[in-house]
């Protein structure tokens, strides 16, 4: 029998979501790299070390900028509603492969991880700029720029652990990688995972 399909993601969304998280891995390396000695050797990825400094900046608004497209596109997807909470009181539940709620496109663990990007995407750029040298850091007294870096490192780890989980939780959940792939779902995987989702798009009882 033919897969049933659903679209998810149209080739835009996929575009701009491998953007983002492209700028992520190289924000990421380049990141620990001047964080941590034991990482400094990242850097070779760039070149040199002054390389990776200079650009580290640059890619970083690429994937704000990035990420701000996001934002527009799925906050409206993102909000927590009673289902979601219900979802989230059961993950353990959820974990042992049976999902608990009325989901809709996304589930309560996703939409918690959606809000912790956005938060951090916010920290990250407003202390990246703070601490933007030789553009703006200048503009700043040095305790400020300071507080800035404890910030923007604080957050970076935040955002490392959270995309940690989300790609764990991509690839764990069969079927999920091929919407940010190819764009589209099965009946099957959308039934199990987005019952509410399911319905909307198909406009069949799940
Ligand atoms: C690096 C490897 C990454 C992989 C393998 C990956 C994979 C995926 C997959 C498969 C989805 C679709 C989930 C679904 O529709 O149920 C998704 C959604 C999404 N991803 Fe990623 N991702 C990665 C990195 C990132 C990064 C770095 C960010 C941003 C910081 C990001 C932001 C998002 C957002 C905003 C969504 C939509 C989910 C929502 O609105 O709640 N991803 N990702």
């Amino acid at each position: 029998m033919k897969e049933q399909l659903i679209q998810r993601y149209s080739a835009a969304e996929r575009i701009n979501h491998w953007v983002v998280a492209w700028c992520f891995i190289f924000l990421a390396i380049s990141g620990l790299a001047f964080f941590y000695p034991a990482f400094f050797w990242l850097t070779g990825i760039f070149g040199t070390p002054q390389l990776a400094r200079i650009v580290h900046p640059f890619i970083g608004v690429v994937m704000f900028l990035g990420f701000a497209r996001q934002f527009f596109r799925y906050y409206h997807h993102n909000f927590i509603n009673k289902e979601d909470v219900k979802w989230m009181k059961a993950v353990g539940e959820v974990m042992k492969g049976n999902e608990v709620g009325d989901i809709g496109r996304y589930n309560g663990g996703q939409k918690g991880m959606f809000w912790l990007m956005v938060g951090c995407m916010v920290v990250l750029m407003a202390t990246g700029f703070i601490a933007w040298r030789p553009y703006f850091a200048g503009l700043f007294p040095i305790p400020v720029i300071r507080l800035a870096l404890l910030l923007h490192a604080s957050a970076a780890l935040a955002l490392i652990a959270g995309i940690i989980v989300h790609v764990y939780a991509a690839i764990w959940v069969q079927g999920t990688i091929r919407a940010m792939a190819e764009g589209v779902v099965t009946h099957a995987w959308a039934k199990k995972h987005h019952p509410r989702w399911f319905r909307e798009m198909t406009g069949r009882k799940s």
